[in-house]
């Protein structure tokens, strides 16, 4: 196979116009027969990307750690679990991946470590230690309580005592996972040489845990209360029911990522950052003026419904905001997988390979995750094999398990995933759910996904830097133009028509067979979307609409 030729003319960056892919690396294969996904397994399936047409891969956390939070608790920055693999292991993956054209970022979490990290195992030995400073310690309030009123982001306060020393230390997730202390240069120093340190190996780049929270407000004032949070309710609403005006998005963050992109640029290494804000228009603070990150994971597109007017908005909001330098996910480890999301069953696969449509025209980075090419539904975990720490430590809601059940690969026991038993169940999973059965099927979800990211790569105005022209502002068609290319799907309950602006279009792309294309005319069945190109470049744009 071919490597694809990366972007280097003019000022253009490899990035643009790429297509990235999420590596949940425990679920994606496994090459030892222990049934947890690791190196060797992604190596073995790295020829299955290159093909699907994707050029950069997100590697999510692979580095030691006791895994309280599969992997999101790092014990160290510079090695490899042993149940991943070995670093050896990691060069080998990136030399491949490499060779094939494609580009690899690892997963870098700065805002937290392990507890079981020797920074914070030295830090709790005493209030003198030379690394207590790396994390953020403060005496009980005057009541005994926890010094302010944050809450973990998976539930209860965001403090914890400490006996021994009689401090709290901050964790905006679990008690396991302490906060660093940014306000400490001796952080950012040793995040400097890990940074090289992957740098030097020849990453691509990194995305970037949490990014959004790193600074904290250095007087760590209690956040407002939104409203009063329901008893007995999920971590999740209770979190909402604060406004984190002191504990996100704080002033100083931004210095952090123009130090790194500083350190970055000799590499041409790509700093993607998870800014887990809802308002586009606080994202893009990030990555604007080419001085903070490079690009952002856009989180609202995972959270969206099957509802045309808020998937209008969301898109054409983050378009407007993000200025091209947003990555588009349709699903992630974190949020209900997008077929689940909407609806279920065949109608909501349909309904994510239509929304996907709609983004991999985007400018920016369209981001599959794991198995949307499969369109795959959440897989079912039950109760008591839950191992998500936000089921695990909240009697209310489900947690991410269902998102993160294991890639089926092929028909049969294991389903080509394991030889042993998984860490997680499948959940129902069929034969045409498999990468084996979908391959040999043309219409599969598998072959439209290749088929659409192959679109994308052969238009040079999808893939480059031509302007979002947003078409039908109401009803249930979200469309858009971009140079000689339409990009259009119906997230309406009925069959819908809309009108097309001059020129002689065809159908490139259709996610199901259910569209067609007469005199300007583009008929859409629900759950339906097509990618059209102009033959002729029309001398002006006509009168668009519904
Ligand atoms: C975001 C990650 O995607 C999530 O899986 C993790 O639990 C938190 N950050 C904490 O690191």
């Amino acid at each position: 196979m071919q490597p694809r030729q990366s972007s280097t003319a003019g000022s253009r960056r490899w990035w643009q116009g790429a297509v990235g892919y999420e590596i949940y690396i425990r679920s994606f294969a496994d090459g030892n027969g222990d049934g947890v996904g690791d190196l060797l397994g992604l190596r073995s399936r790295l020829a299955y990307l290159a093909d699907l047409g994707v050029d950069l891969i997100w590697i999510t956390p692979f580095y030691p750690s006791p895994m309280a939070d599969h992997g999101y608790d790092v014990a160290d920055y510079r090695d490899v679990d042993p149940r991943y693999g070995t670093l050896a292991d990691f060069e080998r993956l990136l030399a491949e991946a490499h060779e094939l054209g494609l580009r690899v970022l690892v997963d870098l979490v700065p805002n937290h470590t392990s507890s079981g990290h020797s920074w914070f195992r030295s830090a709790r030995r005493s209030r003198d230690d030379p690394y207590r400073d790396f994390y953020i310690w403060r005496e009980p309030a005057a009541e005994g309580g926890p010094p302010n009123n944050w809450v973990s982001h998976f539930g209860g306060p965001a403090w914890t005592y400490d006996e021994a020393t009689g401090e709290f230390w901050l964790h905006l997730f679990l008690p396991e996972q302490p906060d660093l202390n940014w306000a400490n240069p001796a952080v950012a120093a040793a995040f400097d040489d890990i940074l090289a340190f992957w740098l030097d190996r020849g990453v691509d780049g990194f995305r970037i845990d949490v990014a959004h929270a790193l600074v904290k407000d250095p007087q760590l004032r209690d956040n407002p209360l939104r409203s009063a949070a329901p008893s007995n309710t999920s971590a999740r609403e209770i979190w909402s029911a604060h406004e984190h005006r002191y504990d996100l998005d704080q002033p100083g963050v931004l210095e952090i990522y123009q130090r790194w992109r500083e350190l970055a640029a000799p590499y041409d290494a790509l700093l993607l950052g998870e800014v887990y804000l809802f308002d586009p228009w606080k994202v893009a603070r990030y990555v604007a003026g080419q001085q903070g990150l490079h690009a952002a994971l856009c989180v609202t597109t995972t959270r969206t419904g099957w509802d045309a007017s808020l998937i209008r908005s969301t898109l054409r909001e983050g378009v407007a905001a993000g200025n091209g330098y947003l990555a588009w996910p349709l699903s992630s480890h974190d949020d209900p997988r997008a077929p689940t999301r909407f609806g279920g069953g065949e109608r909501g696969s349909h309904r994510a390979l239509a929304y996907l449509t709609l983004l991999a025209g985007l400018p920016g980075i369209p981001f599959l995750y794991q198995g949307d090419e499969l369109a795959l539904e959440n897989g079912e975990v039950p109760r008591e094999r839950a191992l998500d720490p936000v089921e695990l430590r909240n009697v209310a809601g489900r947690g991410r398990d269902g998102s993160r059940t294991p890639i089926p690969w092929e028909p049969g026991a294991g389903l080509g995933f394991t030889t042993g038993e998984p860490w997680l169940p499948f959940g129902e999973r069929r034969g045409e759910d498999t990468v084996a059965v979908q391959d040999q099927d043309p219409r599969s979800y598998l072959n439209r996904t290749r088929a659409l990211l192959a679109t994308r790569h052969s238009s040079t105005d999808l893939s480059g830097e031509k302007a979002v022209e947003w078409l039908a502002s109401t009803g249930p068609i979200v469309a858009y133009r971009r140079g000689n290319v339409l990009v259009a799907a119906n997230c309406g309950p009925d069959r819908d028509l809309l009108h097309l602006p001059q020129g002689d279009w065809e159908k490139v792309f259709v996610s199901q067979d259910a569209a067609q294309l007469r005199d300007r005319r583009l008929e859409l069945a629900e759950d339906t979307a097509a990618v059209l190109y102009a033959r002729v470049v029309p001398e002006a744009h006509g009168k668009v609409g519904r």
